[in-house]
């Protein structure tokens, strides 16, 4: 029987998987053990295991212990774990394409019968399990132990939540972080140098220091934020990127408004790492653990209960009656069941917390059919990448079992730019989609914007409904939805369930019993401090709510000592006070911050700290350069004049002028006392402190 489309694996190859295979199923075999298991004579397999160390893909080790039967053990090093993944690879693809061949000609189909070139769609039709990149739980202890001895590469959040769905088959068909020749063409044409789809850089982003530590070929072991170990790498590239070039192909557009091009440019480390990953073990959650899935526990679920068709719905918001209503009708017309499949990696800066949202989806799960819909968290890291982001949400749900996906206006989008204008248009992501969803192996489902018609007390899609003069429609949009949480107003019933509502209001209470953050910046001797004070004993008087002043100063000589005023001192400095405040808004607190902060991407970097847990107000104390000069009321621009303080920002030093504070505050010929009272008017008027 021919199987057209599946490399074979080669009479080398064959007994090396067949090798790697066993010794990683069962690793303290005795030779007679796995010669047996095989089927090669002893000599043949002494032979078969020193080319096999040679080659790197295992490791030989004395054991100690009395049996000489069992005088050596043989471990699988992450380049023989990547090999076997690979050999396995090529094994199922072949297997599978000569079951499909067998299966059309059994029934009678074979004159008909095109051979796929893609298994993924074949995997998909029958819900096979998907190939992980994990080792076999006796390697990964070997492996562990062995890592030891490696250069770690401590993960950051949104490198955590890559390797999870790399490892477990979310992200196939990728082997590890991408290798440059992959990067490169997954950038300039969402598909890796074999040719697949593939629209999104999963690259391993690191500091230039460590990347000089790290030669082509070393395993690199992975580890989370608390050093436990994940995975190990085989570093295949090293490569200085083209962020800019990155940012204009893969977002559209190189404007730090983006969420992703400004983490691109000012989180993400100058030099990227490419190469296979080998799975030890998934980052432990200890949230909604019966709720979190991998693909393949989510095709056994579905193969468990004969779910052949399943529509996906992906979302990083709470859901509400009109999302309800979409996703039933969506299941309905597609004759799905149907998955509710939220994103719970990382979102949108300012999104509602996954821990809210997951109590509210799990309240709305309730008003589904029984047995119709299923819901499960997926711990993805969005991009908000629009058009692209959807077709990589495809092929992620794809992997995941599904056979449907729906796509909404503005699907995962960024927001507006700096010009304020949308990055993409409205229906990019659909345009994007469409074109590629057979290749893909999933059908997309248009969202239709559903919106209320109270004559029929009913949700219905806007473009279907005909009487539009006669009847009267009602929407609420996200943005008012936000204003009325936090200002304690009414949300109606047709918007939402009781349930969803008590839990957003119980998470968020009104804008004037949340905390917050003020946050000074300007010129040293601009008035920050003075006018900070003079708030501290205004909001004291109010009392309701604790307040802490971080003055510059303050915190230069309880936090910062050790500080100076590089750029990267300041930074430092400034993300230590971002971190207090976040943790003083996070309480309920108000936190009074009042440092130069002269960078403004590190002032935005504080604000997406905070604005997670309550409001982030910048007061920009506009005080020109020359008046603080002229004022010099601790003799220290004249000291910098004369070159005795080094770097001192407005004279040798930069800041970064702010470009929409939420106030700014001129100091010339105003007293303190009306500046600090220009803030509390603000404050008032963003909702923050009831009025008098
Ligand atoms: S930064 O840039 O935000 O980390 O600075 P900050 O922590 O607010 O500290 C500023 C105060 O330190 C004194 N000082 C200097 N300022 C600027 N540049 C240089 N090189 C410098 N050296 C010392 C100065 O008194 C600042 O105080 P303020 O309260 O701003 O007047």
């Amino acid at each position: 029987m021919s199987t057209p489309g599946a490399k074979p694996i080669t009479d080398e190859e064959g007994p090396l998987f067949q090798l790697l295979r066993q010794l990683d199923l069962s690793p303290d075999a005795s030779q007679r053990q796995i010669s047996s298991a095989i089927g090669v004579s002893l000599g043949r397999l002494n032979a078969q295991l020193r080319a096999a160390a040679e080659a790197g893909f295992i490791k030989i080790s004395e054991r100690a212990g009395p049996d000489r039967r069992q005088r050596f053990a043989y471990t699988l090093t992450s380049r023989g774990a990547a090999e076997k993944a690979r050999l396995t690879d090529r094994f199922l693809a072949r297997k599978f394409l000569e079951y499909q061949a067998l299966h059309a000609e059994l029934t009678g189909s074979a004159s008909s019968y095109i051979p796929p070139t893609d298994r993924n769609r074949l995997m998909q039709n029958y819900l096979a399990p998907i190939p992980e990149l994990f080792v076999s739980y006796d390697s990964a202890q070997k492996l562990k132990v062995e890592a030891g001895d490696l250069v770690s590469h401590d993960l950051t959040p949104r490198q955590i939540c890559d390797l999870e769905l790399l490892m477990n088959g979310g992200f196939h068909p990728l082997k590890g972080f991408l290798s440059e020749e992959d990067y490169d063409g997954v950038v300039e044409n969402m598909r890796l140098a074999d040719g697949s789809l593939w629209p999104m850089p999963i690259t391993l982003d690191v500091t230039e220091a460590f990347a000089e530590k790290i030669e082509i070929d070393q395993d690199i072991a992975l580890r989370d934020q608390e050093g436990v170990i994940l995975a190990t790498m085989t570093v295949t590239d090293k490569w200085v990127p083209n962020k800019s070039r990155e940012a204009e192909k893969v977002f559209g557009a190189d404007d730090d408004a983006h969420p992703a091009v400004n983490y691109l440019h000012n989180t993400a480390g100058k030099v990227y790492l490419g190469g296979p990953v080998t799975g030890i073990q998934q980052p432990v959650h200890y949230d909604f653990r019966a709720r979190r899935d991998t693909p393949n526990e989510l095709r056994a679920t579905f193969r468990k209960l004969g779910w052949r068709k399943v529509v996906a719905f992906q979302t990083r918001n709470p859901l509400h009656r009109a999302h309800q209503e979409l996703t039933f009708r969506a299941a309905r017309e597609s004759q799905a069941n149907l998955l509710i499949h939220p994103v719970v990696g990382m979102t949108k800066p300012g999104d509602v917390d996954h821990f809210t949202r997951v109590r509210c989806y799990e309240a709305v799960l309730d008003k589904y059919p029984a047995s119709t819909t299923t819901m499960s968290l997926l711990p993805l890291a969005m991009r908000m990448a629009g058009p692209r982001e959807a077709v990589w949400h495809g092929l992620i749900r794809k992997n995941y079992g599904v056979t449907h996906f729906i796509v909404g206006r503005d699907h995962a989008g960024p927001g507006k730019n700096s010009a304020g204008e949308d990055f993409y248009g409205p229906y990019d992501a659909q345009e994007l989609f469409k074109q590629h969803q057979e290749e893909m192996g999933i059908e997309m489902v248009p969202f239709k914007h559903m919106v209320y018609v109270e004559e029929r007390a009913q949700y219905e899609p806007n473009d279907e409904i005909t009487d539009k003069d006669k009847v009267n429609i009602l929407n609420i949009s996200g943005t008012e939805l936000r204003r009325r949480l936090q200002e304690g107003l009414e949300i109606p019933d047709w918007f939402s369930f009781p349930e969803v509502v008590q839990e957003l209001r119980r998470t968020k209470p009104p804008r004037s019993k949340q905390g917050f953050t003020v946050f000074f910046t300007g010129f040293s001797g601009s008035g920050k401090s003075t006018i900070a004070n003079a708030l501290m004993t205004k909001l004291m008087e109010m009392g309701g709510r604790p307040v802490t002043l971080l003055d510059g100063d303050i915190v230069r000589k309880n936090l910062s000592s050790e500080l100076g005023f590089s750029k990267e001192h300041r930074d430092l400095n400034i993300r230590r006070i971002g971190y207090v405040a976040s943790e003083i808004t996070k309480n309920g607190g108000i936190a009074i911050c009042a440092p130069i902060a002269p960078y403004a991407a590190t002032r935005r970097a504080v604000r997406e700290d905070i604005e997670q847990y309550g409001a982030f107000v910048e007061v920009h104390v506009a005080t020109t350069i020359e008046e603080c000069e002229r004022r010099d009321r601790k003799g220290l621009y004249k000291l910098a004049r004369e070159g005795k303080i080094k770097e001192f920002t407005g004279i040798s030093d930069p800041y970064d002028v702010p470009a929409n504070p939420e106030l700014r505050v001129e100091t010339e010929n105003v007293d303190v006392d009306n500046c600090a009272h220009q803030v509390i008017l603000k404050l008032e008027s963003m909702g923050l402190i009831a009025g008098h």
